[in-house]
């Protein structure tokens, strides 16, 4: 019979719904808790979670979970744990270690004891990672109530590193955000999608990922590579499962700055999408579709304008938010609209009926996803409004 574990895929705060459909759609089975979801796995459905999410920060799997009140307690019964069965000795090393409400509270204290356990199992000092290897087996440690949890990461990097963002322009989004956009925007991808300030082109890249059905995790290195429980086969079993097909709706990303387009074009030759991003260098104002040239009847407009914080100082952003407004009313009922928002005011500047669709943190800043409402969202509001 096939081991099964624990398992704790993290995300971002807000990203939760998002996390919890992306794995039933791969039909994992999971339960959202705060920051998160937990399932019950095989090796072969961390694999398949850490190529398939796109929300997700990290998986996790949980090792063993006990009560402990003392460094010396830990360490011994860390020692307990079947380390050769997960670690490959030759393969470096991050300990990281939390403590919330417990006796046991010293971080370093915690990661030395689990160093000393893994030491002494292999019979020498395990190798710590420097910051340039790209192969680290990364042990949690978490301290909950005097519950002690110890998991190790299906991979090296967070999930949300690509590897096509090599070009990175100012304030770039993290890919998990603009997966989330995406989902959210409710696009049917026979439609077109606009990002007219694509920066570094991150929204575009994903939801032409999403469109061609490509797999989030597929320029990722291995997972579960730098663990003894690596299995190539499994691995190369699920990445041939991709069967990438070609989107019906046009894509277009465009951005006043040239290096934003070079830098896009750039990125999404990386990702494998290329060929199907029109990716244009234009002002707001002059681009073509919102111009009302060339434009299909149905889209989706997905996008992340500058905040005001870092992109464009105290730059008066007002004008470009009422100009996004008024272009996509005059595109009419047929183009919906997501802008993440940072303040508020500004996003109610674009006179649009939007909605906030999921909140989270991006770079420290809180940031509010802003969408079209949906006739169902419209129907059930005029209902409430008639019940009261
Ligand atoms: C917050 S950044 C977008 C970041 C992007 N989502 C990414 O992942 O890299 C905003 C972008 O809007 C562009 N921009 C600012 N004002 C503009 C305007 N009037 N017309 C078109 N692009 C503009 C900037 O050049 C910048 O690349």
């Amino acid at each position: 019979m096939t081991d099964t574990f624990p398992v704790f895929v993290t995300c971002l705060p807000g990203l939760e719904p998002f996390l919890l459909e992306e794995l039933a759609g791969h039909h994992i089975a999971a339960e959202t808790v705060p920051g998160g979801a937990e399932f019950e796995g095989s090796i072969e459905t961390v694999m398949r979670a850490c190529l398939w999410l796109g929300t997700a920060s990290q998986v996790l799997i949980r090792l063993t979970q006990f009560r402990c009140r003392a460094l010396g307690e830990l360490e011994r019964k860390a020692m307990e744990l079947p380390w050769r069965d997960w670690l490959v000795g030759r393969v470096p090393l991050t300990l990281s270690s939390r403590s919330r409400r417990s006796r046991v509270y010293h971080t370093g204290g915690i990661s030395e004891r689990i160093y000393n356990a893994i030491g002494k199992t292999f019979g020498q000092a395990p190798m710590l990672a420097k910051d340039s290897e790209d192969v680290v087996a990364n042990i949690v440690t978490r301290f909950n109530e005097d519950i002690c949890t110890i998991s190790i990461e299906a991979t090296s990097t967070p999930l949300h590193r690509r590897g096509y963002r090599l070009d990175a322009r100012k304030a770039p989004l993290r890919e998990d955000i603009a997966h989330a956009l995406v989902l959210a925007s409710n696009w049917s991808t026979k439609g077109a999608m606009l990002d007219p300030f694509c920066g570094s082109g991150t929204i575009a890249i994903e939801a032409a990922g999403l469109a061609m059905g490509l797999a989030p995790g597929r320029l990722r290195p291995a997972a579960m590579q730098q663990t003894a429980r690596f299995d190539i086969d499994s691995w190369q079993e699920l990445c041939a499962e991709t069967a990438p097909r070609e989107p019906v709706g046009k894509i277009a990303a465009s951005d006043r700055d040239k290096g934003a387009i070079a830098a896009t074009r750039a990125n999404a030759k990386r990702a494998g999408v290329q060929h199907v991003i029109d990716c244009q260098q234009h002002a707001l104002a002059a681009q073509p579709w919102l111009e009302g040239r060339d434009v299909t009847e149905h889209g989706t407009l997905i996008t992340n304008p500058p905040f005001g914080v870092r992109v464009s100082g105290n730059n008066n952003l007002i004008p470009l938010y009422q100009t996004l407004g008024h272009r996509m009313k005059a595109l009419g009922d047929g183009w919906n609209t997501m802008i993440l928002a940072h303040d508020m005011r500004l996003a109610r500047r674009t006179a649009l009926q939007l909605k906030p669709k999921f909140s989270t943190k991006h770079g420290g800043l809180a940031v509010t996803a802003m969408g079209s409402v949906t006739a169902d969202e419209n129907k059930s509001s005029s209902a409430t409004d008639r019940e009261s």
